[in-house]
């Protein structure tokens, strides 16, 4: 799947959000990455020491860049856990992965499971930090 719409992108971050670690807050999380024609998945990993929980976000961006792939187009994330009728901010990436997107993901799509809306890191992050770049 070389070129996914965003349903079909979307449709892989549920289906990994399954697959999520979360046995603390219950609240699973999948993220699709398209980077240079191919799929990176990732899921939120909890840990006993509840601050080191790792974004689905995250965890898909890292797996793209492991494989060489760093020209990410678009990231689809999925909370499957959240009602579909809650508040979209309920859906919408922390704080933390919005640095990371800005960083490794300006030029991509954002998609988020439940909204039609499409979103780009520097609207989820004006201003985001930068030291040398
Ligand atoms: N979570 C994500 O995976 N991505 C986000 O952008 C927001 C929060 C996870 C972290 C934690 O495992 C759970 O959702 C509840 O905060």
């Amino acid at each position: 799947m070389s070129n996914p719409t965003p349903q079909e992108l979307l449709a892989l971050a549920a289906q990994s959000a399954r697959r999520a670690y979360a046995p603390y807050s219950h609240f699973r999380v999948g993220a699709a990455v398209l980077a240079e024609g191919e799929i990176f998945l990732g899921v939120n990993v909890e840990n006993d020491a509840y601050s080191l929980a790792l974004c689905a976000e995250r965890a898909a961006l890292a797996a793209a860049i492991v494989a060489g792939k760093r020209q990410i187009s678009a990231i689809a994330i999925a909370c499957i856990d959240a009602p579909p009728d809650s508040d979209l901010r309920g859906r919408m990436p922390c704080g933390a992965c919005r640095q990371w997107l800005s960083e490794l993901a300006p030029q991509a799509k954002i998609y988020l499971l439940g909204s039609e809306q499409e979103f780009s890191a520097d609207q989820l992050l004006p201003w985001a930090f930068r030291w040398k770049r």
